[in-house]
């Protein structure tokens, strides 16, 4: 007998676990920085609203109906639509995109479970050089990396293994309420920093000169990967989704808080940045450098930093049960592998193949392996996995998604799980799915090349 969420509320908060992650607390602060604030956030915006939105929808309704993991759900809806059963291909590319993304999302993920007990450590205490240092010094060490990749790797997999009531429940209910927490104590905190107001005008007032194709089609692909849609993780969790819960309202709900969340953050981390008089374009290393160095000016820099990085730690984890989920419940249902022996065995393959991102950092860093092709010139096995997922995988996922469920799937099968018959909000939901979604996708698909 399958497993099910215990409740309607506790599905929302594994599906917000799920979006809310690096891509809102880590990505969101530096793309805006480095695309010019308010013009990246107001096109983010409205791809969360009129993309992730109706995409959301559409893959928890496609899990709940298909019940089990991506594969066996896609062949059982098209299927039941009388429609050619190859479209289980996008069970396999959701279970491949999914383990790809965190093979080298768990490397990310690991700095910020290493930069708790360099804060506690009273990093923020040092000189800004060697705050930098220390950055440069964890990114450089092959053997740091690897070791806090693991144990990011050995914490998902202890959760996932347990189940879906012993396991990710348990742990998104008390890792949930503790993220928003801390998260309302940054923001609070920041309302004091002094530079609030500069960081409100530099996230909410857009300068559209600022726009161009590539802030657009930045901002949509941002949309996508952090509200997790594409690539059949919320498909899986939409399989343990009892049938008296409403899929739209819930789809809503995880969109607007993961909307919300990035918001916040962005909240959290500008004000202190620009109270101190520092550059937003920090990149990637924004706020495992730019941050510490600011907190480093503040009479509570330990417990900041501790609580910035908990709060980055907290809600990778809650991520990176969505990522291994779809491969465990696949193996166990198609192959009769039990839970814990295929969280374990997959979980170590991807802790295996993530070396090669924590490698690109520094023992090959200069290894370019499609070094033939001019636009991959400079890029490292990490940028390629993300290229490959984020410019790749995921649009191609959601355009399959919206093509199955526009074009393939029997109406009468849709309207039945989404109680919605003969509402506006169906019909307006329906053609973007069938014309306004993969047409954006198209754009995002072309334009990455
Ligand atoms: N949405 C997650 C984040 O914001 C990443 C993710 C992408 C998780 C796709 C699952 C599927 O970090």
């Amino acid at each position: 007998m399958q497993q099910k969420w215990s409740s309607g509320w506790v599905f929302l908060l594994a599906a917000i676990g799920s979006a809310v992650g690096l891509a809102n607390i880590w990505r969101f602060p530096y793309m805006v920085g480095a695309n010019g604030g308010g013009a990246f956030v107001l096109v983010y915006i409205l791809s969360m609203l009129c993309i992730a939105i109706p995409m959301l929808i559409s893959e928890v309704l496609m899990g709940r109906r298909g019940g089990a993991d991506p594969v066996y759900s896609m062949e059982f809806l098209a299927r039941e639509s009388g429609v050619s059963p190859h479209w289980r291909a996008f069970g396999w590319l959701s279970l491949l995109a999914t383990l790809t993304i965190l093979c080298f999302y768990s490397v990310i993920a690991g700095w910020s479970f290493a930069y708790i007990p360099k804060v506690l450590g009273g990093l923020s205490s040092n000189s800004v050089e060697d705050i930098r240092l220390e950055y440069e010094m964890l990114i450089a060490s092959p053997v740091e990396m690897a070791f806090w990749h693991g144990i990011f790797m050995f914490l998902t997999i202890s959760i996932v293994s347990r189940g879906i009531q012993n396991g990710i429940e348990t742990a998104v209910k008390v890792l949930m309420p503790g993220l928003f927490i801390i998260l309302l104590v940054l923001v609070a905190f920041s309302l004091y920093s002094g530079g609030f107001e500069d960081a409100l005008n530099y996230i909410f007032n857009p300068d559209f000169s600022k726009l161009n194709v590539e802030v657009v089609l930045m901002a949509i692909g941002s949309a996508f990967f952090s509200a997790s849609v594409g690539i059949g993780a919320m498909m899986t969790y939409g399989a343990y989704l009892k049938p008296d819960v409403s899929v739209p309202g819930t789809a809503a709900a995880v969109a607007f808080v993961d909307m919300g969340v990035a918001l916040l953050a962005g909240l959290a981390i500008f004000p202190i940045i620009f109270a101190n008089g520092m550059d937003p374009d920090g990149g990637p290393g924004l706020v495992f450098v730019t941050l510490p160095i600011a907190f480093a000016n503040t009479d509570y820099s330990v417990l900041l930093g501790t609580l910035f990085f908990a709060l980055l730690a907290a809600a990778s984890l809650t991520s990176a049960f969505s990522l291994l989920e779809p491969t465990v419940l696949w193996l166990n249902k198609n192959h009769g592998v039990k839970r814990i022996w295929g969280a374990w065995g997959v979980g170590l393959i991807v802790w295996l193949v993530g070396l090669g991102p924590v490698f690109s950092f520094n023992i090959l860093k200069d290894f370019h392996p499609m070094a033939t092709i001019s636009r991959f010139e400079e890029s490292t096995i990490f940028d390629l996995m993300d290229f490959t997922v984020t410019s790749i995988f995921l649009p191609l996922g959601a355009f399959m998604i919206c093509i199955f469920i526009g074009w393939r799937m029997k109406t009468a099968n849709i309207s039945q799980e989404l109680n919605l018959e003969g509402s506006p909000l169906f019909t307006v939901w329906y053609y973007s799915v069938k014309f306004l979604v993969p047409l954006a996708l198209l754009a995002v698909f072309l334009g990455s090349f």
